[in-house]
């Protein structure tokens, strides 16, 4: 088990004229070469900053997209590099490859205050199969190594677990990474209740280890998207054409019956905004039993927005994750909306567990006033689910066998 506490933070380092190499997540979305959400970038700045506050030579390696193991323009680093540069007011180098001869004399030229950001690491496949000989040429690159990627905690790859165990010096995580553990933590171990999660999308399926989790912790569950409809069917409702995990419906009923067995509040949509076509301009109407043929659901309606914001106000802690109906579409955006609004409201704790919601949040312009929106979607995920995150086990281990070796010596 990993010990939270014991992962060491860059604050206890000392950065002074090193070799400080940082992953990030700057897996930030890019349009025409532009970065156009750079959320990801200034969670980043306070760990930059103050490795170059301290005279650092500050080595920065992301991925972005899934490029497949190969260069491919599409995915380069380049807009990110000039995002951050801007934001930094600072210099940003970027190399043309993660590691390779040209990268080495990059590093190897680097003077304190440097900023020098590896291109998309994901361009060399060693990234993702967690390559021997790709860690350890990262980890010659580094005196001290920093691990502020939380959006990418879940994944075992080289630069998030594999170069952990080939860095000469200290290894620990940034403030991002601090930040993320610290609140989902309390969310997961000592919850102030009531403690109301609401849980949208499409699948059942994806989230069958979070509900289960949740169960042990929760009071409500708030059950909104396409996957509210299997739940529906579950308990024998009409659903109409609605999205219906066929092969999930004994689990779905199941999990009722455990959220009866435990205690667990756990609420369906009682309204629907239904149409019969899954378009952006398709005629819609509000439904509270019914559906005509051809009808499916693809949002929750205003009874079920008001008995969810009722719950939400009620609560001590909140979590959210996955949209109530398909808000990207003005006629199916409200159910979200009103969550997104509930949640902005509340002086509860309200955490939004990354991906789609945290889009909505701001989309309908509530950032501000939510708790916390964590960076990482599939992250926050397996981190509320209770796995272990490889990332996080990694810099846990390097400095357990640390301490060992200092109490031996
Ligand atoms: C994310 O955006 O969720 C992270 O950057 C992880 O990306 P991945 O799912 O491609 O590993």
């Amino acid at each position: 088990m990993i010990d939270m506490q014991k992962i060491p933070s860059i604050d206890q380092f000392d950065l002074h004229d090193k070799n400080v190499f940082i992953r990030l997540d700057l897996n930030a979305p890019v349009e025409d070469g532009v970065v156009t959400d750079d959320t990801r970038l200034r969670a980043a700045l306070p760990t930059i900053n103050y490795a170059l506050a301290r005279s650092a030579r500050v080595i920065l390696a992301s991925h972005l997209g899934r490029p497949k193991g190969k260069l491919d323009k599409k995915f380069s680093l380049e807009p990110v590099a000039k995002k951050l540069a801007e934001l930094l007011d600072h210099d940003v180098i970027l190399s043309d490859y993660p590691i390779r001869d040209a990268t080495n004399k990059l590093v190897h030229d680097m003077r304190s205050g440097d900023v020098l950001l590896l291109e998309n690491l994901r361009f060399d496949p060693s990234e993702k199969s967690n390559e021997e000989s790709f860690c350890r040429q990262l980890a010659s690159y580094t005196d001290v190594y920093i691990n502020d990627a939380f959006g990418t905690a879940h994944r075992a790859h080289a630069s998030t677990a594999g170069m952990v165990d080939f860095v000469e010096g200290a290894c620990g995580v940034g403030f991002l990474v601090k930040k993320e553990i610290e609140i989902l933590g309390k969310l997961y171990t000592n919850p102030e209740k009531p403690f109301v999660a609401i849980l949208g999308g499409a699948k059942v399926s994806d989230k069958i280890q979070l509900i289960s989790s949740l169960f042990e912790r929760c009071d409500t569950i708030l059950i909104g998207g396409a996957m509210a409809y299997t739940f529906l069917k579950a308990k024998g409702e009409d659903v109409g054409a609605s999205l219906v995990e066929t092969e999930q419906l004994q689990l779905a009923r199941q999990l009722l019956e455990r959220a009866r067995l435990q205690n667990v509040e756990f609420l369906l949509p009682v309204d629907h905004v239904v149409a019969k076509a899954f378009q952006k301009d398709a005629d819609c109407r509000i439904t509270e039993d019914t559906f005509e043929e051809g009808e499916m659901g693809l949002d929750i309606g205003p009874v079920t927005r008001s008995i969810y914001s009722k719950e939400i106000a009620e609560a001590k802690s909140v979590f959210w994750n996955g949209p109530m109906g398909v808000f990207e579409w003005p006629s199916f955006a409200e159910g979200t909306r009103a969550i997104a609004k509930a949640l902005a409201e509340t002086d509860a704790n309200t955490i939004v567990g990354g991906g789609d919601s945290a889009a909505a949040v701001q989309k309908f312009g509530f950032s501000e006033q939510v708790s916390h929106i964590s960076t990482g979607g599939g992250a926050s995920l397996s981190f509320l689910e209770g796995k272990e995150l490889p990332a996080l086990k990694a810099v846990f281990q390097r400095a357990a066998r640390r301490a060992a070796l200092h109490e031996d010596a």
